[in-house]
């Protein structure tokens, strides 16, 4: 099977096996205020993911490119509708296209598309710094995502099967490209510890790409004769994953995905700590089902609903919205207990007034 055609399958199958809500992040309550002092309109939903500046704080996540016509009418729709929208998007790996020239057109249709806005390349951690300049200078990138996906290419019947060497790469690619590196999971999560390796190989930011969205293990899966479904479970949800990252690493930039699907799931994301959310999965979707429009729609929808989160709960700005007081129960609440998180530091964060 060439790389195109899986590229094609990946979007199918991402279709059919869907977003399933296990993401955490309904374990995740806001304590209600009921004196917000704030009005919708003073709301300022601008964001920064390390240096970049950003007007929204969601962005279409890394999908796809390099499988032909179809993946440049995605790219191109997704590219017209987060210009209209004014929000960034990521393109999906680039490695076909630094095989096989003749692809380069389905992800250059994006810059074509969107001259002015954030565009993230992406490429695998097997890549190499000349790689990662290549992919930048493909799209003029902002920023480079360097995606991690260990248990899709183990699943995956053509896959990698060896995992060596990959922080090295990370650090060298840091260390010479002249735009941001992001490194994102796939729908598997992060851990601290993970994070941690990452941030010291000098990634201005980790997408943590937490389990409860797409599930690229089924999508996997779906293309083996022999299924390993135990691969189909696996993995640190999205709510478990941003906290246990901002508990060590408070001041670093984090950037939630992974089964995101609506405003309150984007700023239960926001108030665990990260800066700036992708949806991949919700969004393919949205054009599948209703087109560009229907897209465009359901971004702009997802942002003033956001606003309205945000305006209850007295949040003016991202920052604000970081530090909202929420209580955490279940599984996430047992995840963190039994990784030595204290959740008290996101439930009880108001300093006590005197009356
Ligand atoms: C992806 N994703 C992805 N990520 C990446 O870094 N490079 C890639 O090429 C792709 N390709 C891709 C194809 C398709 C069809 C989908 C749906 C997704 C993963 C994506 O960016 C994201 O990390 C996961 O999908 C989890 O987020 P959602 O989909 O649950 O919002």
């Amino acid at each position: 099977m060439t790389r195109a055609e899986r590229k094609r399958q990946h979007i199918n199958h991402a279709l059919s096996t869907g977003q399933k809500r296990e993401t955490g992040l309904d374990d995740i309550t806001f304590v209600h205020v009921s004196l917000p002092d704030l009005a919708l309109e003073q709301v300022d939903i601008s964001t920064k993911i390390g240096e970049l500046s950003s007007s929204s704080p969601i962005f279409i996540n890394a999908m796809t490119g390099g499988g032909g016509q179809l993946t440049y009418e995605i790219n191109k729709s997704l590219a017209r509708a987060a210009r209209q929208a004014g929000i960034p998007l990521a393109v999906g790996s680039q490695m076909s296209a630094l095989k096989d020239p003749s692809e380069r057109v389905s992800y250059e249709i994006v810059r074509k598309e969107n001259p002015n806005g954030l565009i993230f390349a992406n490429l695998g951690s097997e890549a190499t710094a000349d790689h990662a300049k290549e992919a930048v200078d493909m799209i003029g990138a902002d920023a480079l995502q360097i995606h991690l996906n260990v248990i899709q290419e183990i699943v995956m019947p053509e896959g990698d099967r060896s995992f060596s060497g990959a922080l090295n790469r990370i650090e060298q690619i840091c260390s010479q490209v002249s735009v941001p590196v992001i490194v994102k999971e796939v729908g598997f999560g992060m851990s601290k510890e993970s994070a941690g390796k990452l941030y010291e190989a000098g990634a201005a930011a980790v997408d943590i790409g937490g389990y409860g969205g797409t599930n690229f293990s089924k999508i996997e899966n779906l293309r083996r004769q022999r299924q390993i479904t135990f691969f189909d479970s696996w993995g640190i949800s999205t709510a478990a994953s941003l906290a246990e990252i901002r508990s060590s690493f408070p001041a670093s930039t984090m950037i939630a995905s992974g089964g995101l699907q609506d405003a309150l799931d984007v700023a239960k994301a926001i108030a665990l700590g990260a800066s700036c959310t992708g949806m991949a999965g919700h969004f393919l979707k949205a054009l599948t089902d209703s087109g560009e429009e229907g897209l465009l729609e359901e971004i702009q929808l997802i942002l003033e609903e956001l606003k309205m989160i945000m305006t209850v709960l007295g949040a003016r700005t991202i920052s604000d919205l970081q530090k909202a007081p929420l209580v955490i129960k279940g599984e996430t609440h047992h995840w963190l207990t039994e990784r030595g998180i204290d959740t008290s530091s996101y439930s009880v964060r108001l300093k006590p007034k005197t009356l």
